[in-house]
């Protein structure tokens, strides 16, 4: 092999078995996710970098739950069981063996170690490690790192040439070890043989009572075979999560690489603190996202578009030029130069096409709403089709089930749907057609026709001065007719009977 050839990687061996008490959680340490992703999946996509052979991941507490995520976002990892959480150095141990057994005899070559509590190790790295291991031909080597707040963490102890002697865990250091500031990444590689033989010499004698990956580094370096540790320019990357606190410092620090990396880019956003945005989340350079925005799965943003303020995005689709302010939307496609909001709810299977609208209070759903055609206020779409340049008055409600199942309703081109409209499904307008407002839509309206489905307004001639007399509503009355205001009731005796038919308005 030349010096600078990329080294074979015979395997990753991922750890998640630990329990992650300090999360207090049901839900598995490495399964709980950080900008859309679990922390586990983070690492895995880290250790891919070193393009390994095979990938094992250790699995142990909630067994089930991991093996079946591991099977979701990577099938082709091999999941192998620590039943106790006797330690990282036991864990390792477990993997190795699997793997000599899968290969059937000693495995060889370079093998790579990382925990799956550190997500935001990069791929990178992990190469560089690998082909930095394999090309020295070190025995081990180890990540590195100063970090602001060392506690917790294992320190790497030098001797005074500077060589790696061994790593302390922080349960075990002394008050002088503690003042060491260079920690343990616990991301490492190794020749497997000297790894397998080290492995074989943990003990539990330690301040945990298990066995540490970590005291591989002086059973080795004890031995003559000396073990690097390099020390990695960004510590962010290898910020362990072992609580809530973390979880989120993490979150926040992966945040910002994302973002960071958009805005060099050339995307526009305002203010990096209040916008979180996935890793599988695409913007588009010039488009601008402004305050307060969460996008997230598979959100994708196109040039020219602006997205915010608070808006919360998920699997949606937002054309160029499109503009998208206070909105909720799920799984939506947004046409180019469509606009929505403010306070609008689209949610999975709304398709609006090229210049359409989704206004104030506005909620879709199912919906496929055509080029230029307009639902601008306070109105509910679902399972529907509207054909282009078509218009929804305000307050119409596409009324889409009957309480058992939902309908679909069509709404050709050019529509007019008059403001306060039940159209009720399933039914059909036709292109060109006009609904008068206030109607309650049950049949379908021909091309070109104007449906009216309202009663018909009946106006009842002074009744507020014989029903409300001396209200106010009688006063103004009088005055807006030029007519003298009628006596205040029984103030000339017997209040005044009326025998018309009364509106009957509640009180
Ligand atoms: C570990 C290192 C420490 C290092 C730190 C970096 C050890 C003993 N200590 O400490 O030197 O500075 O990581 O973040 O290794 N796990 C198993 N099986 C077990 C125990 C743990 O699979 O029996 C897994 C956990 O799920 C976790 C990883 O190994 O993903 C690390 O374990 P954790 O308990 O978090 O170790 P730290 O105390 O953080
Ligand atoms: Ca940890």
């Amino acid at each position: 092999m030349s010096a600078t050839a990329e080294p074979t990687v015979a395997a990753a061996i991922v750890l998640a078995a630990g329990e992650g008490s300090r999360m207090k959680s049901s839900t598995p340490k490495v399964l709980h996710e950080i900008c859309g992703r679990s922390m586990l999946a983070h690492v895995l996509t880290a250790v891919s970098g070193a393009n390994p052979d095979r990938v094992v991941v250790v699995t142990g507490t909630a067994r089930e739950q991991v093996e079946a995520h591991l099977t979701a976002i990577a099938p082709d990892a091999i999941a192998v069981f620590q039943a106790t959480q006797d330690g990282t150095g036991h864990a390792v141990r477990l993997a190795l063996a699997a793997l000599d057994e899968g290969n059937g005899g000693p495995i060889e070559g370079t093998i790579v170690i990382a925990p799956a509590d550190t997500p935001l190790l990069s791929a990178a790295s992990m190469r560089i490690l690998a082909t930095h291991r394999a090309n020295t031909h070190a025995p081990g080597l180890m990540l590195s790192a100063i970090v602001p707040d060392p506690a917790g963490y294992g320190r790497v102890l030098r001797d005074r040439w500077s060589r790696v002697k061994r790593i302390v865990e922080h349960a075990d250091a002394t008050e002088a070890e503690l003042e060491m500031k260079e920690i343990n990444s616990g991301v490492y590689a190794f020749d497997a043989a000297k790894l397998r033989t080290a492995l074989a010499q943990l003990t539990t004698a330690n301040a945990q009572g298990e066995e540490y990956l970590p005291d591989v580094v002086r059973i080795l370096v004890k031995a003559g075979e000396p073990v690097g540790a390099a020390l990695i320019d960004d510590w962010r990357e290898v910020a362990g999560v072992n609580d809530r606190v973390q979880l989120a410092q993490a979150r926040a620090l992966l945040r910002d690489r994302i973002i960071t990396g958009f805005m060099r880019d050339g995307v526009t956003i305002f203010d990096p603190f209040t916008t979180w945005v996935d890793v599988g989340v695409v913007l588009e350079p010039d488009c601008v996202v402004l305050p307060n925005t969460m996008l997230s799965g598979h959100t994708s943003v196109a040039a020219g578009a602006v997205v915010g303020p608070n808006c919360v995005l998920r699997d949606t689709v937002v054309g160029a030029g499109a503009v998208v302010r206070d909105a909720t939307c799920d799984g939506a496609v947004i046409g180019p130069s469509a606009t929505v909001g403010p306070y609008t709810y689209l949610r999975p299977g709304t398709r609006l096409g090229r210049g359409a609208k989704a206004g104030g209070f506005v909620e879709m759903k199912n919906a496929v709403v055509g080029d230029n055609s307009k639902v601008p206020h306070l109105t509910y779409v679902g399972d529907a089709t509207i054909g282009e340049r078509s218009n929804i008055g305000a307050g119409t409600v596409f009324v889409n089930w009957d309480g058992v199942d939902e309908h679909h309703s069509t709404v050709g081109d050019d529509v007019r749907v008059g403001s306060d409209n039940m159209l009720v499904a399933p039914v059909a307008i036709g292109d060109g057609a006009y609904t008068a407002a206030g109607s309650v839509i049950t049949e379908d309206v021909p091309p070109g026709a104007l449906a009216v489905a309202r009663g018909r307004q009946r106006n009842v001639s002074e009744w507020v001065s014989r029903k409300r007399p001396g209200s106010a509503a009688a006063r103004a009355a009088a005055a807006a007719s030029g007519a003298p205001a009628s006596p205040v009731s029984g103030a000339d005796g017997e209040p005044r009977t009326v025998s018309d038919e009364s509106q009957g308005d509640a009180s």
